[in-house]
């Protein structure tokens, strides 16, 4: 049976704390509605407490978007929870995301604590935020270096005080995917109460395992995603929406599936790469300038026979109006061929290998062969100028 896997979006969030990134409310409102519209379940849009500017946004994204759930950030803290639920008060679905560090790393050198102490924190803020809403979100600040039984008990006490969802950040990027998967995996034998909670994963990039680390959850049980358009997100970024969700597309063997209308990616992510001054590198996968853009001579060659024979992904299912054929001094006959076609150009086989030659050699002196460059050799062609 075919399960669904919740997207929880998290560009407003953790997308936006990265410098330079900073959205007015109306900006987070317009990439909210955009997230509503590609079908997000979640939309995690700030941390009312940080600012008066992140308090109005959630104001503002919970007066405006009904189809998805607002979810805003606090720590284990009263007044955070208390900021963060007037906040979210005018949101037809409302979730809290409380939470505090569990790794002896944060236990011992940022929160100063004992273990106990920490339990105790996380149940008071479960319970205290579960007297305003009923989604509670519990998240374990870098579970992904926590002690996996110090890590079910903490769990198992969360889900004990009303949490809806549990939340194991791989805060720092440093699992490898066997090591997360096996973490969810303990979750699901470990903690007695398992059941009443969703279990979701939130990665980072650090070692550019987030996406692989954020599948490997899943297949161990996790049915919620944390994630970011064109994965932004602090230091490396978070793992990346669009490869999450075109890689259960493509797995239908996986039998899991989202609700995300994938028409919308590749818009959405030059939306957010516009609007939060972030170019997304060419390579990037699903969303990148080069995504579907062949360039050697033997890949246009197989594109031009057939599209699959190198893109598992059709362009249109992204949002993308089709694949490129980009002339570059590793370009075959064909691809040349081709391009001339597409702007009216037809030669045969002796005039197209005169083009070709000249062609070649103004590729070597230009990185990329424009269609007016075509233009300009063809003028130089006598059988043109007849
Ligand atoms: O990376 C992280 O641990 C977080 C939490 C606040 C959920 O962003
Ligand atoms: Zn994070």
């Amino acid at each position: 049976m075919v399960e669904q896997v919740q997207i929880f979006d998290t560009t407003l969030r953790d997308g936006e704390q990265v410098p330079g990134c900073g959205l007015s409310p109306q900006r987070k409102l317009e990439i909210a509605k955009r997230l509503e519209a590609l079908g997000v379940d979640i939309i995690e849009a700030g941390f009312p407490i940080s600012s008066p500017g992140d308090f109005e946004a959630v104001r503002l994204l919970s007066s405006e978007i009904k189809n998805s759930t607002i979810c805003a950030l606090s720590r284990a803290v009263k007044a955070d929870i208390e900021c963060a639920a007037r906040a979210l008060e005018g949101a037809a679905k409302a979730r809290i995301h409380t939470g505090i560090g569990t790794s002896d790393q944060h236990v011992q050198t940022k929160l100063r604590m004992s273990r106990e102490e920490v339990v105790r924190r996380a149940v008071e803020a479960v319970s205290y935020a579960r007297t305003f809403v009923d989604d509670v979100e519990f998240y374990a600040e870098d579970a992904g270096r926590t002690p996996n039984d110090f890590l079910a008990h903490i769990v198992e006490k969360a889900i004990e005080a009303g949490a809806t969802v549990v939340n194991i950040p791989d805060t720092t990027g440093f699992c490898l995917p066997e090591e997360y998967g096996a973490k969810i995996k303990y979750l699901k034998d470990h903690v007695p109460n398992i059941e009443k909670a969703i279990i979701s994963s939130h990665c980072h990039n650090d070692l550019g395992l987030a996406t692989a680390n954020s599948i490997a959850s899943l297949r161990n049980g996790a049915r919620q995603i944390e994630c970011t358009i064109n994965g932004i997100g602090e230091r490396a970024g978070n793992t990346s929406l669009e490869e999450v969700v075109m890689i259960l597309k493509k797995h239908p063997e996986l039998n899991l599936e989202t609700r995300i209308n994938t028409q919308e990616l590749f818009p959405i992510s030059r939306l957010v790469a516009e609007r939060m001054n972030m170019p997304v590198q060419s390579n990037k996968a699903v969303v990148g300038a080069n995504a579907f853009s062949h360039s050697s001579g033997i890949h246009q060659d197989g594109v031009i026979k057939n599209r699959e024979n190198y893109e598992i992904i059709d362009p249109y299912e992204v949002g993308v109006n089709k694949s490129s054929i980009i002339l570059t001094a590793r370009s075959g006959r064909a691809a040349l061929n081709f391009r001339l076609g597409e702007i009216g150009i037809k030669l045969s086989k002796e005039e197209l290998e005169s083009v070709y030659g000249k062609f070649v050699v103004l590729a070597d002196q230009k990185h990329t062969i424009e269609d007016e460059d075509l233009r300009q050799i063809m003028v130089s062609e006598p059988h043109f100028q007849k």
